[in-house]
């Protein structure tokens, strides 16, 4: 029960990386809200609650603040408090910079670098009103150390390591940690794009010789959420099987 009683905001848990962290913090004693554009997050979260998880849906467009907002009202409506926000929320558009077309270049922008400004704005003053808070976003070894066909992605990643340090110095002061698990490449839908060869060669760059599992993110933000990490502040750890160090 490492989540007692905390209230857990978490951005894109429909599928992948969010909803198996929404799992594992309310296995922990956390109360969940399931954050999500993608509608099938209703599903999920009926499934929580039927096994007595306090959970609820809200859909939301992280790219869209009015969305935003109107999502982080009903979420204290329901819950009093954040204590937790898990910036996980994030879309790939891979294509070759010599191919890679403006939108799909904005459209990554949009949701993985203004989401996760949008959602810790909204969420922020709630966490200063009650003087703790625990900040995770989402950044990739794409972001830190470059990824082939990633320009988009790879551009909001690495910026995500800088917005966590900043307000890192900010929130500091006002008892909110602020860190970011930058996570290797990991069994979910986001890789089903990447072709079987890219696959088979990341593989042996990885020293662990496998691909991680949702499961291995889903504990870097408990342990990032939990106060066990009280005195860690503007890191980014890297759950990657060690392929770049
Ligand atoms: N390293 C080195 N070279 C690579 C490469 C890589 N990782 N990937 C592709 N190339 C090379 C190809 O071998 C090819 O070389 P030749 O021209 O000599 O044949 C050239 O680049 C062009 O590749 P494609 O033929 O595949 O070009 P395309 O335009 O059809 O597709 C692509 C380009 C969409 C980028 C495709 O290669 C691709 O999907 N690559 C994988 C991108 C990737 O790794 N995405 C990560 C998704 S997981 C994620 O994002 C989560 C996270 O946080 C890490």
């Amino acid at each position: 029960m490492r989540l007692k009683d905390k209230v857990a905001v978490i951005t894109g848990a429909a599928n992948g990386l969010g909803l198996e962290a929404a799992i594992t913090f309310v296995r922990e004693g956390a109360k969940v809200a399931l954050v999500d554009y993608d509608t099938t997050g209703q599903e999920r979260a009926k499934e929580l609650q039927e096994q007595g998880a306090d959970v609820e849906f809200f859909q939301a467009d992280v790219a869209n603040r009015e969305s935003v907002d109107h999502m982080v009202i009903g979420v204290v409506k329901r819950f009093e408090k954040i204590d937790i926000l898990i910036n996980n929320a994030g879309i790939t558009r891979d294509g070759m910079l010599t191919k890679l077309s403006q939108e799909d270049f904005q459209m990554v922008i949009d949701v993985n670098l203004t989401g996760v400004f949008n959602c810790t704005q909204a969420v922020v003053q709630h966490m200063i009103a009650g003087g703790k808070g625990k900040i995770v976003n989402t950044s990739s070894v794409s972001g830190v150390y470059g990824n082939v066909g990633q320009t988009n992605y790879a551009a909001t990643k690495a910026a995500v390591v800088g917005m966590t340090k900043t307000w890192a110095k900010e929130l500091g002061r006002k008892g909110i940690n602020v860190n970011a698990v930058a996570p290797g490449f990991i069994e979910t839908s986001m890789i089903t794009s990447v072709p079987d060869k890219v696959i088979a060669e990341l593989k042996q760059l990885i020293p662990l010789q496998r691909l991680g599992k949702p499961s291995d993110i889903a504990n870097a933000y408990l342990y990032l959420a939990s106060d066990e990490s009280d005195y860690v502040n503007g890191t980014t750890l890297h759950v990657d099987g060690g392929i770049m160090m």
